[in-house]
């Protein structure tokens, strides 16, 4: 995991100032020519996997709201970092503004004029998504003419005190449960490393109350995990919410859907009455608000 300060990337100033130093003891006019005297510009990039779900889009909008009322005076950038997701509108909707990957969004920002951006990663965990954008910020920072400097955030769940404030803010969003109600997150689950912020998840619940569990769809801990959980703490009813920054496809199929293997029939079939909510992470404030932190830190470090 990337602590902010070294998520980031710019060239190393003392290396690269020698070769200048010399050009302007030897030909002062002809470096004046040739420097890079752009004028400074800051920006800011929302990188997120991106969804195809017109319905899931709110929460991006809520998020890209909070943002804009933190830093009004930034200018503002999105990308998708899922390629399938973004030929997929292209394809549904070709009359909506085209969206970029980092890679390409960082180019056009360069070539627009920015030389410093800060990069919101609107990823959950810091798996392969969110090592991608970091790759991708390392590449393009330090190219001449191009941006100076890339900052990019941690994800919402990083560090322990990120997962700490994460599980509150969480919990105290979820929709008022009745006695014997637990609450069960489905996380989407990654064969990244990154798949143990789950189960430390469950730890920080745990430590609120043993009333949230977390599960994933391909990852650790299983539906099955939760299942025994749910019987061992002898829950009855469960409302279930996506640990997802979206309410997606895999929400509205996988987790609230009809189909043999979607958690809602699952648990039903196994006497759990449930109750989805299909709300992504980022429309619930508090959790936004832990986002828009992380953007925050990002935003003090460009130098
Ligand atoms: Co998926």
């Amino acid at each position: 995991m990337l602590h902010p300060h070294t998520a980031g990337v710019r060239c190393t100033p003392l290396l690269s100032c020698v070769p200048l130093i010399l050009l302007l003891l030897l030909a002062p006019q002809a470096v004046s020519a040739h420097g890079d005297a752009r004028p400074d510009k800051t920006g800011i990039l929302l990188a997120a996997f991106g969804t195809s779900v017109p319905e899931a889009q709110s929460a991006y909008d809520k998020l890209e709201a909070l943002v804009r009322r933190e830093f009004p005076d930034v200018p503002l950038h999105w990308a998708y970092t899922s390629g399938m997701v973004r030929r997929k509108l292209a394809q549904e909707r070709p009359e909506a503004p085209e969206l970029f990957s980092p890679a390409a969004a960082l180019t056009r920002m360069a070539d627009a004029g920015f030389t410093h951006v800060a990069v919101l990663s609107l990823h959950v965990l810091p798996g392969e998504e969110y090592h991608g954008l970091v790759r991708t910020a390392q590449a393009l920072a330090g190219l001449p003419k191009g941006l100076k400097q890339v900052r990019v955030s941690l994800p919402l769940l990083a560090r322990s005190e990120d997962l700490e404030a994460a599980a509150k803010a969480i919990r105290e969003a979820a929709p008022q449960r009745a006695p014997g109600e637990a609450l069960v997150l489905m996380g989407h689950g990654t064969h990244h490393p990154a798949d143990v912020v789950y189960a430390a998840m469950q730890y920080h619940f745990d430590r609120l109350g043993k009333d949230v569990l977390v599960g994933t769809v391909e990852g650790f801990p299983s539906l099955d995990d939760v299942l025994a959980l749910l019987r061992e703490r002898g829950f009855t009813k469960a409302t279930l919410m996506p640990l997802m920054t979206v309410a997606g496809d895999h929400a509205r199929n996988d987790m609230a859907g009809d189909e043999d293997d979607s958690w809602k029939p699952v648990l039903e079939a196994a006497g759990i009455g449930c109750t989805p909510v299909l709300a992504g992470l980022a429309e619930h404030d508090a959790v936004a608000r832990l986002w828009v932190e992380q953007l925050r830190t990002t935003m003090q470090a460009l130098e």
